[in-house]
């Protein structure tokens, strides 16, 4: 490092101090954006933040330090994945989260994007029948409404301190900058080609070569980071931003009107909580998929004793096999925003639906996905949404799942103000067995209609044993979002495995269809052996998701564990 970076570091150093200093007499955010590390578990006593990116992390667990809260630590660190994880942290897509409050009370918060006021059923749809993914996957017309900005400032009840402490962390990031790691400028590097396709003003992300230890400064976001600090969700959904991002619109044929952002609001919802044995499970509901596939999965194999089969054993994989697969069948038909749908909810977690439904089950073979049509009531992936996990020594629980959908979204940034746009559009079922990126298929629970949420998969997660927080939990991952939720939750309940071992272990995934096992690599070449044998078609694919764990342990200390899949921290003090 030659002088003038380490002078440069230096005073920069002191203006993170010193920005945040001024509002506290508490500690100060000490953040060095240019040298930072990771690590990959703490155990902690007064509180833990557990993120996708070190600096995001850390922010957090400052701002706990400073006397906040795990709400507001959720939230500055949400802002701050919005600067320093481009491709998955932001201002322009949407998410959830759950919380378990320190008076007990449970919340959560949807901030799902919505469909454009201009949007129809067909509207991937050619006049000759073809569906164009093309279009509900990359570029202006493929975003929905944003909900994050909206969805920070409906928790902002629960913080503690000012809305200006929390943000800051996320404008000092963004107008002084941060140094990227070499996995963040490969991300870029790929991305190149893309952003010149899907953008008329080039953003800052458009360079010849990134590489890692270069600076990241983003001007525009740090005005509209700005806006937001001084005229609150306003900030966002009117005036100038709200302009700008109307006027990007227009510039790419994509359809968001000021009066859909102006109108946007996100939305509390009764979390979807189920007990399982002494536990009690607490997800979000529609328009995520996530708690129910959650429920229902677990309480398939509630009575199976599935401890005695074994972590990996070929009993324990098959079983868990047939019960994602028969979930995801009824995710594919039942399941869409409860707000325009009428989803059988009550009835898909029934126990004697879910009885009924592993009738077919059989241990020695795989049951074709054909033979598993929806249950009758009679009545390539990317890895980049991004989940955290907050804990405070109140008695606070916060777990996040938030996405642009695919890495970077639509790969169209508003000019002018410095984030991508979510290409969310495509979790709607664009046509009737089309699948969307995640090879999912839908119907009318989910097709696609002006001002509805696009069905999700994302499943923040709160464990509770005897009625205070045991696990927080959650993954990006797109549809294996809830089995690696699942899987994670068996491991640690059922296998008793250690926090690490749980999360680092090899997944596995069935999603009804296409009808094929999806593995990690390195998962156990003789439990593939024996599953092809039953039936299985079995399918390497690259890593599952980034899963943020924190475990509350017997003496009352917060164990934090990142994934290793990532750039993943865990901080706390
Ligand atoms: O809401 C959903 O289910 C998806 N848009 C999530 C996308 C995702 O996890 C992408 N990363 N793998």
């Amino acid at each position: 490092m030659n002088k003038t970076t380490t002078a440069i570091i230096l005073i920069l150093s002191l203006f993170f101090s010193c920005t945040t200093a001024k509002n506290t007499t508490q500690p100060s955010i000490v953040i060095n954006p240019y040298q930072y590390s990771g690590q990959k578990k703490i155990v902690a006593e007064n509180g833990a933040v557990v993120s996708a990116h070190p600096l995001a992390s850390k922010v957090g667990v400052e701002i706990l330090k400073m006397g906040g809260n795990a709400i507001d630590a959720a939230i500055a660190t949400q802002l701050a994945l919005a600067v320093v994880y481009p491709n998955a942290g932001n201002l322009g897509g949407g998410g959830f989260t759950v919380a378990r409050l320190s008076n007990g009370e449970l919340i959560s918060i949807d901030y799902r994007e919505k469909a454009p006021g201009l949007s129809t059923r067909d509207m991937y749809v050619d006049a000759d029948g073809t569906a164009r993914t093309d279009k509900s996957q990359d570029g202006h017309l493929a975003s929905g409404v944003p909900g994050s900005v909206a969805g920070i400032f409906a928790a902002l009840q629960y913080a503690k301190l000012t809305f200006s402490k929390l943000i800051q962390p996320a404008i000092d990031l963004a107008e002084k900058g941060f140094v990227i790691t070499q996995r963040e400028a490969n991300s870029l590097n790929g991305l190149q080609a893309e952003l010149k396709k899907f953008n008329t003003v080039m953003p800052v992300f458009v360079k010849d070569q990134w590489k890692g230890g270069d600076t990241l400064i983003q001007s525009d976001l740090s005005n509209t980071l700005k806006r937001i600090r001084d005229k609150g969700a306003a900030g966002f959904y009117q005036g100038e931003t709200a302009r700008l991002i109307v006027e990007e619109m227009k510039k790419g044929a994509g359809i968001i009107s000021y009066e859909d952002l102006k109108n946007y609001k996100a939305l509390p919802r009764i979390p979807h909580s189920f007990n399982y044995k002494d536990y009690k499970i607490v997800g979000m509901p529609m328009p995520s998929s996530g708690g129910l596939l959650l429920h229902q999965m677990m309480k398939m194999i509630e009575g199976r004793n599935i401890a005695a089969m074994g972590f990996h054993s070929v009993q324990a994989v098959q079983l868990m096999t047939e019960v994602e697969r028969r979930a995801y069948a009824d995710r594919a038909e039942y399941m869409g925003d409860a707000d325009f749908y009428k989803v059988p909810v009550a009835k898909l977690g029934s126990d004697a639906y879910l009885k009924e439904r592993m009738l077919s089950y059989n241990p020695e073979k795989a049951t074709p996905s054909t033979d598993i049509k929806p249950g009758i009531i009679t009545g390539q992936e990317s890895e980049e949404t991004t989940h955290f996990s907050v804990i405070d020594k109140e008695g606070n629980a916060v777990s996040i799942t938030t996405t642009l959908n695919n890495s970077y979204g639509s790969k169209t940034v508003v000019g002018g103000a410095g984030f991508f746009l979510n290409d969310e559009m495509d979790d709607f079922s664009i046509k009737p067995g089309v699948p969307n990126m995640f090879g999912a298929v839908g119907g009318e629970a989910n097709a696609i209609a002006a001002g509805k949420r696009m069905l999700s998969s994302m499943a923040p997660t709160i464990v509770l044993k005897d009625n205070k927080p045991f696990i927080v939990i959650g993954t990006p991952g797109g549809t294996t979002i809830p089995t690696q939720v699942f899987q994670t939750l068996v491991n640690m309940l059922e296998f008793n495995m250690s926090t690490e071992d749980a999360v680092y272990k090899p997944r596995f995934h069935h999603q009804w269809l296409p009808d094929e096992l999806r593995i990690e690599k390195n998962f156990p070449q003789p439990v593939q052996d024996a599953m092809q044998k039953m039936g299985y078609t079995i399918k390497e694919r690259g890593s599952f998701g980034r899963t943020e764990v924190i475990k509350i342990l017997p003496n009352g200390k917060f164990e934090a564990v990142a994934d290793n899949r990532g750039d993943d921290s865990a901080e706390g003090f």
